[in-house]
């Protein structure tokens, strides 16, 4: 039979990468959507017609309950969240109750339909629990490269509600022998990305710019330093944390790291432009804390999983900016797009 994996998060960029890894490997994948109408449900069912879909949201514990009553998964991978940084301060409170107390609701939820007490362990055959953590918790480094090791420190509501959910999986690991991991990853980008990330803001910019379609981009930040990878290969590294033997935590990353500014001459310079006659630095833009530099150590992956990015941030980059100027010159809309490349 084949083994049954729950996403939640499966409207989001990596959702859509994961169950695609998923179902090349013979899984049956269902996602969690919310929302009595949501609009990016039809994304999903357009780009992914094999998986099947159950309703249910992160803020409401019996719907996580119903959910993996109803589909029985052998692994559950927890990717929906608050996941934009700035959106944590505007809205801190749903922040942590997303991104933070749903990790919570979906490891009960996974605890009492699978019989787990203190007194009575997980045995074999128990769900197995991903946690999609995030180098967000490193924050304000104090190292670098980071690592499984590094102590976190957040800047942000987002980066304290993704420590929290981090903390409660190695919890439930440790007092009920669950099988429950998280992955540190560092970011990760691909032409499904959310336009409100840096990465997509700019490929956009530049493919409008190129079309005519506009004469100026608006950043924040340019020295902020990230460790950029390929969201396809991050997806495939979770899903090689479930199969490990032990339940462990892994940093996810390139061990590279670029500056927006880098990211901005790149991106315009793969559309044969001069970035420098386009880009307009916006302080309204500027975080109220910022994390200044990403830089993944990713050793413990790929020695004892094996995992390896197979796509330079160069490639990434390129990538992203032709998929912006094919997308555009299409005329279709980043916002209201129901087609994925
Ligand atoms: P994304 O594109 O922003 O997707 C977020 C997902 O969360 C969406 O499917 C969204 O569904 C869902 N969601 C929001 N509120 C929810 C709720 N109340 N109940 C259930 N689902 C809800 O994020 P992503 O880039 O794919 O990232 C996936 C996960 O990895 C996130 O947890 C993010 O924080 C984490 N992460 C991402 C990166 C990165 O660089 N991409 C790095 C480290 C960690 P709707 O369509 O219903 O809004
Ligand atoms: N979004 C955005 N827009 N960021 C800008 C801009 C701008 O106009 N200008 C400069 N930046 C800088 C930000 O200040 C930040 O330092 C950097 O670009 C990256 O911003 P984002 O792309 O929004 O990503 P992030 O690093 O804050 O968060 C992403 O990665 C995390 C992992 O480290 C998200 O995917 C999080 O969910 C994820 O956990």
């Amino acid at each position: 039979m084949a083994r049954r994996a729950l996403i939640t998060g499966i409207t989001g960029q990596d959702g859509s990468y994961l169950a695609e890894h998923l179902l090349r490997e013979g899984y049956e994948v269902w996602g969690l959507v919310r929302g009595q109408a949501n609009p990016r449900v039809s994304r999903v069912r357009q780009l992914l017609q094999d998986v099947r879909l159950v309703r249910g949201d992160l803020l409401d514990q019996g719907s996580l309950i119903s959910a993996v009553e109803k589909v029985q998964p052998d692994e559950v991978y927890n990717l929906g969240a608050i996941s934009f940084v700035p959106m944590s301060w505007e809205q801190a409170e749903l922040t942590a109750e997303v991104t933070g107390m749903g990790v919570l609701r979906m490891l009960e939820a996974i605890r009492v339909c699978s019989g787990i007490t203190a007194s009575r362990g997980a045995g074999s055959g128990q769900i197995r629990f991903y946690q999609a953590s995030s180098s967000e918790m490193f924050g304000q480094v104090r190292e670098t490269p980071q690592n499984e090791r590094t102590p976190f420190h957040p800047r942000s509501p987002y980066g304290v509600a993704k420590t929290y959910g981090h903390f409660l999986t190695q919890n439930y690991r440790e007092s009920y022998g669950m099988y429950a991991v998280s992955g540190i990853l560092f970011n990760h980008e691909s032409p499904r990305r959310g336009a409100e990330f840096v990465t997509r803001k700019v490929s956009l910019g530049v493919a409008r710019i190129k079309l005519g379609l506009a004469d100026e981009l608006r950043l924040g930040n340019l020295e902020a330093r990230r460790d950029w990878g390929f969201a396809g290969d991050y997806a495939r590294a979770m899903h090689m944390m479930l199969q490990a033997a032990e339940p462990e935590d892994y940093v996810i990353g390139t061990g590279r790291t670029q500056s927006v500014r880098e990211l901005v001459e790149a991106a315009f310079g793969a559309a044969g432009l001069d970035w420098e006659r386009y880009v307009v630095c916006d302080q309204a833009l500027h975080r109220p804390a910022e994390v200044d530099l990403l830089c993944a150590d990713p050793k413990k992956a790929r020695t004892q999983l094996g995992w390896e990015p197979t796509v330079t941030f160069e490639e990434l980059v390129a990538m992203m900016v032709e998929a912006d100027l094919n997308l555009l010159a299409g005329g279709g809309d980043p916002h209201q797009d129901s087609s994925w490349p």
